[in-house]
């Protein structure tokens, strides 16, 4: 059986019944002007970013039975994504086991906004929205599609994202990430790859950001092995939009990155100084960001982040024909905290030289107003 599809579009889970009205809690501040630099931006210890294997995060989810749904984006391209309803159970049964490993326990905070408050509300330095799939990531999943094509179709653009170093910079649930490692494997494509998602919290890294890539991966599978693979002596079940974690699944899941020279990293924590100290050493050519300038707190921080992870990794390539280059998607205008496209494309204008290039494209719909900002290196 085909990894399979029983849902229509009209049977969106809860998450995206609610993401047209972006809540933000009171402790998140609506500040107007932007005063905050990367150099002084402190960080405080319990956030500097950290490095996880995708080994550590895939063992702890062992055993684990995840229900997704899919979501066919406007031009068409599927990903799957998997049901919130179903990161509710895995954390109700976690919170019945004694025995579970301390580095996997939810803090008391995180684990109440998921369940009680249906994980809309921003707590800034708490939670930060990366349980939840935001528009914006499925206009980025659809402007990557474009950039795929542009690359394969015309000359002087060399942007290759399936042999990129690519950042999520605030990935959640990383769809924009999923659909390209999902193409990866499509394309049967074997130059290297790597793909470091980073979210503020571990736990939206290990109870949505992993079971998306390991969904995504496995419906490139054929049939036979993915039901092979999904079964074993005692739970001999597959069904459909569910999937079974199984030590066989995790194992080939591990190979065929091997096999197919992509490597993922996962780092959460704070954006800072740390954290691009951290990514430099991916030498990151191709950055992603989906929503993630809602706040006049960090916007200043996600501007500059940007234009020196790009400008070092051109500085380490030596400018020898590779393409440095973010794509950012954002709602126009973020009502009440303040952030905005106009906020960040002015920012950036102020701290960044003609060597940067900046288009913005105005997604038009009948949603809240987006766009993109496509922003290229060239030095
Ligand atoms: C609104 S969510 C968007 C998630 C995802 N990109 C999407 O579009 O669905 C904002 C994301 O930025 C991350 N984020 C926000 N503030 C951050 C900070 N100060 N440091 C690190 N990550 C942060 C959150 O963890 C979250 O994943």
């Amino acid at each position: 059986m085909a990894f399979a599809f029983g849902f229509t579009n009209e049977e969106l889970s809860d998450d995206d019944a609610e993401s047209s009205s972006t809540r933000f809690n009171s402790s998140t501040p609506a500040s107007k002007s932007i005063n905050y630099k990367l150099d002084t931006y402190k960080v405080e210890e319990e956030h500097l970013p950290k490095v996880h294997t995708l080994e550590s995060i895939l063992k702890s989810l062992e055993g684990v039975r995840i229900t997704f749904d899919y979501h066919k984006t406007t031009n068409d391209n599927i990903i799957y994504r998997r049901d919130l309803f179903d990161v509710k159970h895995q954390i109700m049964m976690e919170d019945c086991d004694d025995k579970l490993d301390s580095k996997v326990v939810i803090k008391d905070e995180i684990k109440n906004i998921v369940i009680e408050k249906n994980d809309s509300d921003v707590q800034r330095n708490i939670y930060e929205g990366g349980f939840k799939s935001w528009e914006c990531s499925y206009d980025t999943i659809d402007e990557i599609g474009k950039l795929m094509n542009q690359y394969s179709g015309s000359t002087g653009f060399s942007l290759n994202i399936l042999n990129s170093s690519t950042l999520d910079l605030g990935c959640g649930t990383s769809l924009p990430s999923c659909y390209i490692l999902m193409k990866k494997f499509e394309t049967k494509c074997e130059k290297s790859m790597k793909l470091i998602l980073s979210d503020f919290n571990y736990d939206v890294l290990r109870l949505v950001t992993v079971p998306n890539l390991i969904i995504n991966w496995a419906s490139t599978l054929p049939s036979e092995d993915l039901q092979r693979l999904t079964t074993d002596e005692i739970n001999s079940r597959f069904e459909a939009n569910e999937l079974f974690i199984t030590t066989n699944l995790i194992n080939e899941f591990l190979k065929q990155l091997k096999d197919s020279n992509t490597e993922i990293k996962l780092i959460s924590g704070s954006w800072g100084k740390e954290f691009n100290d951290l990514v430099s050493k991916y030498h990151i050519n191709f950055i992603i960001s989906s929503e993630t300038i809602y706040s006049t707190v960090t916007l200043p921080i996600v501007a500059e982040s940007i234009k020196i992870i790009l400008s070092d990794s051109a500085t380490f390539f030596k400018n020898n024909g590779k393409t440095f280059m973010c794509l950012l998607a954002a709602k126009n205008i973020y009502f009440g905290v303040g952030g905005s496209i106009v906020e960040f494309l002015s920012h950036f204008k102020s701290i960044s030289d003609s060597k940067f290039k900046v288009e913005v494209k105005e997604i038009h719909d009948s949603q809240l107003k987006r766009s993109l900002v496509l922003i290229e290196y060239c030095p």
